[in-house]
């Protein structure tokens, strides 16, 4: 989360200026928007008995209704909707923003900060399935399962093993390969877990890991990209 008093004094940031609307009593019932999307399966049920939830469908702040514009003290995003400064300046009651995954690149954090609304995110949002993904791709280019599966649905017919091994060409063999990881993070490290187990040798680069985590994670370590 950014925009804390904590975050505001590392950064040094200037004191936010906070809209009466921003720093008044909460309203009994307050109006929280879905910015873009249309999906709050997750948050919904959460929201419904404590606040008036606005879909506002929007692809820019123009398209933002004038009251929620006005009244909005939440904001739930997904990463259709773009908040820079002048974005934000429109919101006259806004205090939280809530981005519904992990990046925050489609919001000037700074300037939410400098203007008293707080920005999340959701740091664990589909790692599982970005690593399977990623996982997928990797071992589709390595037993070439797509080209394949696209040779039969045109009718290629193999009629012994040679067809296949030429139809294949290109495949390799993964155990004992090696695979390089930039960022062991969260998903970098699923990705790897996911590797170890279909046998690649796993070598990572991430400077700003503490030593030893290549011991607890059975890794190998690299300090150049080189
Ligand atoms: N497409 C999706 O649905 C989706 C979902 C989740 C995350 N993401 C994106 O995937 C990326 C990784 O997400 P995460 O949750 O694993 O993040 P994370 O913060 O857990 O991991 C990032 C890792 O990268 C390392 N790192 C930072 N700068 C580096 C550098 N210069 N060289 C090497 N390593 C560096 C950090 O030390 C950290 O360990 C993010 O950009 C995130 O926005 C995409």
């Amino acid at each position: 989360m950014s925009g804390s008093l904590d975050n505001r004094k590392q950064l040094g940031l200037k004191r936010p200026r906070l809209d009466n609307a921003r720093s008044g009593p909460m309203p009994a019932r307050p109006l929280v928007a879905l910015l873009d999307g249309r999906d709050c399966s997750i948050e919904m049920p959460i929201l419904k008995d404590v606040a008036t939830v606005a879909f506002c469908d929007a692809q820019s702040t123009t398209e933002i209704h004038e009251k929620v514009l006005n009244e909005a003290v939440g904001a739930l995003m997904w990463h259709t909707i773009s908040l820079q400064r002048e974005d934000l300046e429109k919101f006259k009651a806004l205090r939280v923003i809530v981005r519904i995954g992990s990046g925050v690149d489609n919001v000037d954090v700074k300037a939410a900060g400098e203007l008293g609304i707080a920005v999340c995110n959701v740091p664990g949002y589909g790692v599982e399935e970005v690593a399977d993904s990623t996982m997928c791709l990797i071992l589709n280019l390595y037993r070439r399962t797509y080209w394949l599966a696209n040779m039969v649905r045109d009718g290629k017919k193999f009629t012994g093993p040679e067809q296949v091994r030429d139809a294949a060409q290109g495949s390799a063999r993964i155990r004992g390969d090696t695979l390089g990881i930039v960022g062991l993070g969260r998903i970098g490290s699923a990705v790897a877990l996911r590797a170890k187990a279909f046998g690649f040798n796993v070598i990572f680069y991430d400077p700003y890991l503490p030593d030893g985590i290549e011991k607890s994670l059975g890794l190998t370590r690299v300090y150049t990209l080189q």
